[in-house]
């Protein structure tokens, strides 16, 4: 007796990528009013001049749905033939049941299997890498990849450290076969002795002692360096993983953590002047595991990147982990 093994396609690609942005737009001025800054301080020690925030039946899962929907009719891929939706979360209100089951019933998936995945800003790259591997080993034909967050909801808003860095979004993309090769093999991984530096303020039985939602804290200066060091070695094995030069490279989607690790990986990697790169934080802010597919899907759209180009992405978060791979634009 042998158990069969599945077979699945000699390669994977994204097939289409879609994001929503809610509805309000908060400004540094706005934020002042909690913390004290300045619009001035905000800009030049990370980039971000405005963020969006969920506002009037706006929600994780409304936003989610959006990107999703779009990225489904975008790929043209009928409902009953994606079989796996991986949701990547780290701001979703239940910790059971998932989100990934409810957005695969509303989006009429049939019984498609369904998972949240919790790599904070890593987590979209962590979904697409499993996503590659479950079409490329036949366990599914098309794997839908969302990533919501809705961060505003734990940030504490008079926590100088964080107050003005997040925003809310959503991005989603159709992972499915191909007969040439679209995502490179994924370059992931985790370093625990940091998890302290990016925190919950309380776990769940210190937020029922204390009636309150726990927020997000944040040692700055510690991530600031761990990006700027573990993660541009990080950024330069995807690549050499992929058997790609930064000469071949057209676009750059790091994490949109802050412009200054952006310019220190730019610099680092070497790449040259014509690469396009991601700088969606300026009026997005720092969206976590919704960060890529968003800025993926805005380069798309206002034609600064274009389909077919090559594309280095990378994710880096609370853990900490991180995870980057190189990508055929859909
Ligand atoms: C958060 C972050 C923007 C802070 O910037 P920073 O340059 O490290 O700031 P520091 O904490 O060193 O503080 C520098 C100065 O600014 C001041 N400062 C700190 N926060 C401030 C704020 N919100 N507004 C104005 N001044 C501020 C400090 O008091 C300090 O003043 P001093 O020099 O007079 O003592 C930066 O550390 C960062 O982006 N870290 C990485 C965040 C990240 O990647 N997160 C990933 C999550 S996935």
């Amino acid at each position: 007796m042998s158990i069969k093994a599945s077979t699945g396609a000699p390669f994977a690609r994204i097939l289409s990528v879609g994001s929503a942005t809610p509805s309000r737009v908060i400004d540094n001025e706005y934020l002042c009013q909690f913390i004290d800054s300045s619009d001035e301080w905000i800009t030049q020690r990370t980039g971000i001049k405005e963020r969006r925030w969920i506002g009037e039946g706006e929600n994780i899962e409304t936003l989610s749905l959006t990107a999703a929907t779009s990225a489904i009719e975008r790929s043209g891929i009928p409902a009953d033939q994606i079989d796996a939706v991986i949701v990547a979360t780290i701001s979703h209100y239940h910790q059971t049941p998932a989100l990934a089951p409810k957005l695969a019933y509303l989006l009429g998936l049939g019984d498609a299997a369904a998972y949240d995945i919790s790599a904070a800003c890593a987590g979209f790259c962590y979904g697409l890498a499993q996503a590659e591997s479950l079409v490329r080993t036949g366990q599914a034909r098309h794997v839908l990849v969302i990533a919501g967050e809705t961060i505003s909801e734990i940030t504490d808003l008079t926590d100088r450290g964080t107050a003005f860095l997040f925003g809310d979004g959503a991005g989603a993309v159709v992972v499915g076969p191909s007969q040439t090769n679209g995502i490179g093999p994924v370059v992931w991984g985790s370093d625990g002795a940091q998890a302290s530096s990016i925190w919950q303020t309380r776990d769940w039985h210190g937020a029922v002692e204390a009636g309150e939602f726990p927020k997000l804290g944040m040692d700055g200066q510690a991530v600031f360096k761990w990006a700027t060091s573990y993660i541009a070695r990080a950024a330069r094995r995807c690549l050499e993983v992929a058997g790609i030069t930064p000469d071949e490279l057209d676009v750059f989607i790091p994490h949109q953590a802050n412009n200054r690790i952006t310019d220190t990986l730019l610099r680092y990697l070497k790449l040259p002047e014509n690469v396009v790169v991601a700088r969606t934080i300026t009026h997005l802010g720092n969206n976590s595991a919704a960060t890529i597919p968003m800025a993926m899907d805005a380069l798309l759209t206002s034609g600064e990147a274009k389909s077919g180009q090559t594309a280095l992405i990378i994710g880096f978060g609370a853990g900490l982990v991180y995870a980057g791979q190189v990508i055929t634009l859909p």
